[in-house]
């Protein structure tokens, strides 16, 4: 088995972060292997915001106002408190381009995989990281104080940092529980 394919049966998510955030080549680094996505016309219809320092206290308030009417005091302070959760958080952005033979859809999944890239690219240099949406990802309020134009999508929030302590392990589904083999129309009915 190589080595790429144990990472990746062993990887983890890790929400419990700390400060030092991963060095500045290390996320370049990171970057670099985002844009190895996938990405039909090579349209890079992505791009990220890296969110450290106070600046997080900003994002926090973003997410403070972007609570629901009617939230609880509760609700609305652990919104403002939750990018505190890690040392740097970076932005995935989905930046659909127009072109006639690549929908939005696509430019979407191609966003998404970098953010996998990125995060996969962290844990291997050693960092934790935690991907991470809610309502705040699909805010106006959150899309207006990031800068998002029109079209654009938040993909999601990257939490990342030095771990604290590992979670404890997810169960792995069996791969029978997803993977069919398909022989034609009807056969896979009773799946
Ligand atoms: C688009 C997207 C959004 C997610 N949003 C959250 C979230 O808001 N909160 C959360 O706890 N996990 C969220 N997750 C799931 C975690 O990132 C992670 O995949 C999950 O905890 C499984 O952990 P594992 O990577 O160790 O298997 C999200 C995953 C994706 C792909």
């Amino acid at each position: 088995m190589s080595t790429v394919t144990r990472f990746l049966l062993d990887k983890t998510s890790e929400p419990r972060l700390q400060a030092p955030a991963p060095a500045q080549d290390i996320v370049d680094t990171a970057f670099q292997c985002a844009a190895r996505a996938p990405d039909h016309a090579l349209l890079r219809p992505w791009r990220y915001l890296v969110i450290e320092g106070d600046a997080r206290i900003a994002l926090g308030e973003l997410f403070a106002r972007a609570c629901p009417d009617g939230a609880s005091e509760k609700e609305v302070e652990k919104a403002q408190k939750a990018p505190l959760r890690a040392p740097m958080i970076i932005v995935g952005i989905a930046s659909p381009r127009t072109h006639p033979k690549v929908p939005d859809v696509e430019q979407l999944m191609s966003a998404a995989a970098g953010m996998s890239f990125l995060s996969l690219a962290l844990t291997d240099a050693g960092y934790g990281a935690m991907w991470r949406t809610g309502g705040v990802a699909y805010h106006p309020i959150v899309h207006e104080g990031l800068g998002l134009q029109s079209g654009e999508s938040v993909v999601g929030f990257l939490y990342t940092g030095t771990v604290v302590s590992e979670k404890p392990s997810v169960p792995r589904p069996d791969t029978r529980q997803f993977v069919a083999t398909w022989s034609g129309p009807g056969c896979c009915e009773d799946w």
